[in-house]
């Protein structure tokens, strides 16, 4: 470990950026993409950022590992300046940003690794033991010297991980790794995000599918238009939102009476109500063991067609929430 201290430490990053459109380009248009972003992650675990497309997931990710400068703010990596002691951290970070680009499809697997272990400096008496034991390690042994133009998605995703690792990062920042593959690669691109931690790397993940941070990250953040809304452990979050566990009912129609009799029973935050053609639900953030689904089906007793169903708050329900009041 390089330092003690926090791995990445950020203090009120911005960044917009400018652009021109309209006729002739004449009009010129800023986006805040990031608007002062303050984050503490510890070393040796996975810190998730969760947040729909647009957020800044990836314009923060690039930020933190060198790629692109702020607007405003500084950012520490290890305890690094990530502007002015970018050269220090390079070799210390490693970066998987999704997509297909990036990789030489017209040779093997192994030939794109030996040519980024040559790009990082890795001597070549080493190169080539650690070069199996990446292809070892996300389980593209058996694919290695095949041209990467026959791999298929989750394979290409496979050796962008194998080319992070490569270097033997401290920390790895991973942009929404499992985007369009199939679930079986998703799971085994979680699984390997998770040996890894277990050697000790950082990971910063970025993602926008709720439950892969509920799965991997004991603590996240969520970002919404360049802003972070919340920031916390999973359990935590919960709480937030008021209620860690939900309530669901359904009915052909309620009307504004039941729903405020619902609102005034104890431990109830929050009713949001939706309708699905002819049946209206209703979803009840609730606080442990002050209203359960007796209670709620005893309020809406007069319905001859009634579902109640709890259930604990999930991740995605905090998430929705959440995003939804920074939009209002
Ligand atoms: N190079 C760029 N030029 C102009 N706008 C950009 C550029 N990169 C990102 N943006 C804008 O910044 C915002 C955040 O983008 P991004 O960081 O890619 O979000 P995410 O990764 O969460 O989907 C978006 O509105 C996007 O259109
Ligand atoms: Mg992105």
């Amino acid at each position: 470990m390089s330092s003690s201290g926090p791995a990445i430490e950020t203090r009120g990053i911005t960044r917009a950026f400018d652009s021109r459109k309209g006729f002739l380009f004449r009009e010129a248009t800023r986006t805040e993409a990031l608007r002062g972003i303050d984050l503490s992650v510890e070393q040796g675990s996975i810190f998730g950022l969760l947040g729909p497309n647009g957020a800044g997931k990836t314009t923060l990710t690039k930020i933190l590992s060198t790629l692109l400068l702020p607007t405003s703010g500084a950012a520490y990596v290890l305890g690094h300046d990530v502007v002015r002691e970018a050269d220090w951290l390079r070799p210390r970070m490693g970066l998987v940003l999704g997509g297909e680009r990036g990789l030489y499809n017209r040779v093997s697997g192994r030939e794109n690794l030996r040519y980024f272990a040559d790009l990082y400096g890795i001597p070549l008496g080493e190169r080539e033991s650690r070069i199996r034991e990446v292809l070892g390690r996300v389980d593209l042994d058996g694919a290695s010297d095949r041209r990467v133009e026959e791999y298929s998605r989750g394979m290409k995703q496979k050796l962008h991980l194998a080319r992070g690792i490569l270097h033997r990062p401290e920390i790895l920042f991973l942009d929404e790794p499992t985007i369009g593959l199939d679930p079986k690669s998703a799971r085994e691109t979680r699984k390997l995000v998770r040996s890894l931690v277990a050697d000790g790397v950082t990971i910063f993940l970025t993602t926008h599918y709720m439950f892969e941070a509920e799965e991997l990250c004991p603590k996240l953040a969520i970002l919404s238009k360049g802003r972070i809304v919340a920031r916390d452990t999973v359990d935590r979050l919960r709480h937030l939102v008021g209620g860690d566990r939900t309530i669901e009912a359904e009915a052909y129609g309620f009307d504004d009476r039941e729903v405020d009799s619902l609102h005034r029973l104890p431990g109830v935050s929050k009713i949001v109500t939706e309708e699905f053609g002819p049946v209206s639900r209703l979803t009840l953030r609730v606080r442990t063991d002050e209203t359960g689904p007796e209670a709620v089906r005893a309020v809406l007793a007069n319905h001859a067609e009634l579902s109640v169903r709890e259930r604990r708050t999930s991740l995605e329900d905090v998430y929705l929430d959440l995003v939804e009041e920074e939009a209002r």
